[in-house]
């Protein structure tokens, strides 16, 4: 299945992305600091968000339009005063020119909200936040993070349907991992 080998073929991203971004909650001092992290996510997902909005709707995964992140992104930033930053653009974003690159992108994308409740936990107790302002985003879906994942997960295996399929998905969720790593490394 599509899910399993695309979760073995990403491993390696997902820890070093899951590194940088743990190292710079760590260091997290400030509302300020906090913004700067949504912002870089803001910057690198807006973008990519305009990509994949060109092959993926309502037809080839029914629940999209609630599924994207960059006006929760946005709300956060603004709640905490801040100025939205400028979207990813060029090669700082994978290639997508079709469907598959499209879901691989997405991939990525919704895998996010998996770590997003862990990370939202990390915000507020570094930060002491109690109204839950900014946190719109790392919240995702909360108590339906588990269904909307599942409901993905379907979707992602109903694409790749002949291993050329799969390979083509998987590449672009690779190609998104390492752009958004070097987006979190060198955007500071
Ligand atoms: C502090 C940062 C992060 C933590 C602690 C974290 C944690 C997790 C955890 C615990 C899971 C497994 C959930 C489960 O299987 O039920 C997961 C899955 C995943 N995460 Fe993260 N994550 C973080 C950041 C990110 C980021 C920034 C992205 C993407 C940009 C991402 C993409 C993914 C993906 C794609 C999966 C799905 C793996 C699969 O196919 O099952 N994660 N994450």
């Amino acid at each position: 299945m599509l899910t399993e080998k695309i979760k073995t073929a990403t491993l390696q991203y997902h820890q070093e992305t899951e590194k940088i971004l743990i190292g710079k909650m760590k260091s997290m001092r400030s509302l300020n600091d906090y913004s700067a992290i949504l912002k870089l996510f803001y910057g690198y997902f807006g973008g990519l968000e305009q990509r994949v909005d060109q092959y993926i709707d309502a037809n080839n995964l029914s629940d999209y339009a609630g599924r994207r992140k960059t006006a929760a992104l946005a709300t956060d930033i603004e709640a905490l005063g801040e100025t939205l930053p400028r979207k990813a653009e060029g090669g700082e974003l994978p290639t997508i020119e079709n469907e598959l690159q499209a879901f691989g992108a997405l991939y990525v994308i919704e895998g996010s909200t998996l770590g997003g409740k862990i990370i939202s936990k990390m915000v507020q107790q570094h930060l002491g936040i109690t109204d839950g302002k900014g946190l719109s985003f790392f919240d995702g879906y909360g108590d339906d993070t588990g269904k909307k994942w599942s409901a993905f997960q379907q979707a992602l295996n109903n694409i790749g349907m002949s291993p050329e399929r799969e390979d083509a998905v998987i590449a672009a969720a690779n190609d998104t991992f390492a752009k958004f790593r070097d987006w979190l490394e060198y955007k500071d």
